[in-house]
């Protein structure tokens, strides 16, 4: 084990090396990884870069470049309310950057950010599927469709606490 790394004993670690085993005869390993390690604790943790890079053999900027890339991976835990607005194509046409604006100065929250209450976490996701019923919007893993702004709001009182 190299200096400075985790021994063993961590939640984070023991999940990180499963997944590792897991997937780690999959194509594009490092993707599936990501998605379990999410699932599991709601984020990635920056703790995990380091053990996926050496078990992977990339460098640790290739697989902060791959958790930045891709929308769906956050790097903290989200708060109490978590909302995700769908930005593609289909969803832009019918309005999903309005609804973007709407939320952020409903939730006092930017695009990836927390209200300052800490209650509340605005990210953007690229498609959910639901291309047909845009704008899209999925609160505490909920999804909604034709989501206008007093519906986003509807939708996120309820999901409070
Ligand atoms: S484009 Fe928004 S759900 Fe597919």
């Amino acid at each position: 084990m190299k200096p400075g790394a985790m021994a063993g004993g961590s939640p984070l670690e023991r999940h990180v090396r499963s997944a590792i085993a897991a997937h780690r005869a999959d194509r594009g390993a490092l993707l599936p990884i990501l998605h379990d390690i999410q699932a599991e604790f709601g984020y990635v943790d920056p703790a995990a870069v380091p053990i996926l890079a050496e078990a992977l053999n990339l460098s640790r900027a290739d697989v902060h470049g791959v958790i930045s890339f891709y929308h769906d991976f956050r790097a903290s835990a989200a708060a109490g309310t978590h909302v995700r607005i769908c930005r593609a194509e289909a969803c832009q046409a019918v309005g999903a950057d309005a609804l973007v604006e709407h939320a952020k100065t409903s939730l006092g929250a930017d695009v990836g950010g927390t209200s300052p209450g800490g209650d509340a976490t605005l990210d953007q996701v690229f498609c959910f599927g639901n291309c047909a019923l845009g704008p899209t919007v999925e609160v505490n893993g909920r999804l909604a469709g034709r989501v206008t702004p007093e519906r986003f709001d509807a939708l996120v009182n309820a999901a409070k606490p």
